[in-house]
């Protein structure tokens, strides 16, 4: 028989060096009554994470998708696009949603409405930094109170039933207000079945690294699991977070952006397989035309083709070549436009290795954040803030947490 060169390992020199998972190290995450191995969840990410990317990342993996945050108010009101992006199909199992909301009485009839649908696992986003949302004392800011926090927990959980409810945060506002161990101790006291952190304040929003210690620290607080979030770009950050944190699960954002067969290295690493190659470029070509093609199903052609401009420049990134492509971008209207895009480029071109930990979506600024006037005079307040009211509102909100 032939034998095929073997292919080289595209790793970065951070991770060269970590060992695959032994058997027995680690174990599936409990999530109430869920089981999820690996133990890996896809991050809720606006304008990421909807059924189309979700499916496709699940065909190559195992572990819980979720939804991208759904603003309650959105839903409550019917409004279409919270609507579309709140659902699902049958093959989705388990059913994960991320509710966004500020009033306990709205997340209640919310999260009735989605168990009555079927869904699997909630989760709630305190964690947005976006000046929009937390100005109004919305968002990242409501773990400064933790008794508003307190209701907004416990409404969920008593609207749950058997459903698992999790909260996912970051560690506070900055480094002078940091929030997570407290707001750990109230998700916990208020049913949550296991807690998100993602190892940076708003004021860093997604600079320099994430904070593993603090991802530890807050794992050694509560008894619930505990999810470690940030700054994982290869299967073996997962490990390496784990094993330096000693957190339940990993929750993975930006590294899976045009790269959905990270969880299929990360099911490997965790069974104690070494992980399969990445696709060469003209692979990750076919990748991208499916995912464009379950877009186009979900959004029809107009939009899905719009939204596949930021997943193009995701998935070429690092090639050589995917730089021209970016003035390029705006041609797309049709999905017969996307393949002769990419006529010109060497397809056989293998995965650059520093595409592994290159940036994607967000930049490398940090803010001061805005909080209401007064907002830090009282946190015993458990009164909720304002967030959107009329359909106007709601979809300007929701604009605004695209950027976020
Ligand atoms: C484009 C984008 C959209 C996001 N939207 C949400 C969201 O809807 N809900 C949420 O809780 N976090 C959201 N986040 C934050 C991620 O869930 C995650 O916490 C963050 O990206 C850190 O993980 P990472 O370092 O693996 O990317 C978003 C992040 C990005 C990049």
């Amino acid at each position: 028989m032939d034998s095929q060169p073997p292919q080289a390992r595209v790793v970065s020199e951070l991770n060269a060096n970590v060992p695959l998972a032994q058997p027995g190290e680690f174990g599936p995450l409990p999530i109430g009554p869920l089981s999820v191995w690996p133990p890996v969840v896809l991050a809720p990410m606006a304008g990421v994470t909807n059924l189309p990317f979700r499916a496709l990342c699940r065909e190559y993996g195992a572990g819980l998708y979720v939804s991208e945050m759904i603003t309650a108010r959105g839903f409550l009101m019917g409004n279409r696009l919270s609507v579309l992006l709140a659902s699902s199909d049958p093959s989705e199992s388990p059913r994960s949603v991320q509710v966004y909301g500020s009033d306990p009485k709205d997340l209640g009839e919310m999260v009735r409405a989605l168990v009555d649908q079927g869904v699997d696992h909630l989760d709630i986003n305190f964690g947005c930094p976006v000046p929009k949302v937390t100005r109004s004392g919305n968002g990242s800011a409501i773990p400064v109170k933790p008794k508003l926090m307190a209701r907004l927990v416990s409404a969920m959980v008593k609207n749950a039933g058997e459903v698992p409810v999790t909260v996912k945060m970051r560690k506070g506002i900055d480094e002078q207000l940091l929030t997570f161990l407290d707001a750990g101790r109230v998700a916990q006291e208020e049913g949550a079945a296991a807690v998100g952190l993602h190892g940076r304040t708003a004021a860093q929003l997604y600079s320099g690294e994430a904070d593993w210690d603090a991802i530890g620290e807050l794992k050694a607080t509560v008894s619930i699991p505990v999810l470690g979030n940030g700054d994982i770009w290869e299967a073996w950050d997962a490990l390496r977070m784990m094993r330096h944190t000693g957190c339940d699960g990993v929750i993975v954002g930006r590294g899976c952006l045009g790269r959905p067969w990270l969880f299929r290295e990360l099911a490997q690493v965790f069974a104690g397989q070494e992980p399969a190659a990445p696709p060469t470029l003209g692979e990750a070509v076919d990748v991208m035309v499916r995912h464009a093609e379950r877009l186009v199903d979900f959004f029809g052609e107009a939009i899905g083709m719009r939204q596949m401009r930021k997943w193009v420049a995701w998935y070429s990134k690092g090639f050589h070549g995917s730089a021209a492509l970016r003035g390029r971008m705006a041609e797309l209207q049709r999905l017969d436009q996307l393949r002769p895009l990419f006529a010109e480029l060497d397809l056989s071109e293998p995965f650059p290795a520093k595409a592994l930990r290159i940036g994607r979506a967000k930049g490398n600024k940090q803010q001061r954040v805005k909080l209401p006037e007064g907002f830090l005079d009282n946190r015993d307040d458990d009164s909720p803030p304002k967030g959107p009211h009329t359909l106007a509102e709601i979809e300007a909100w929701e604009q605004a947490l695209q950027g976020g």
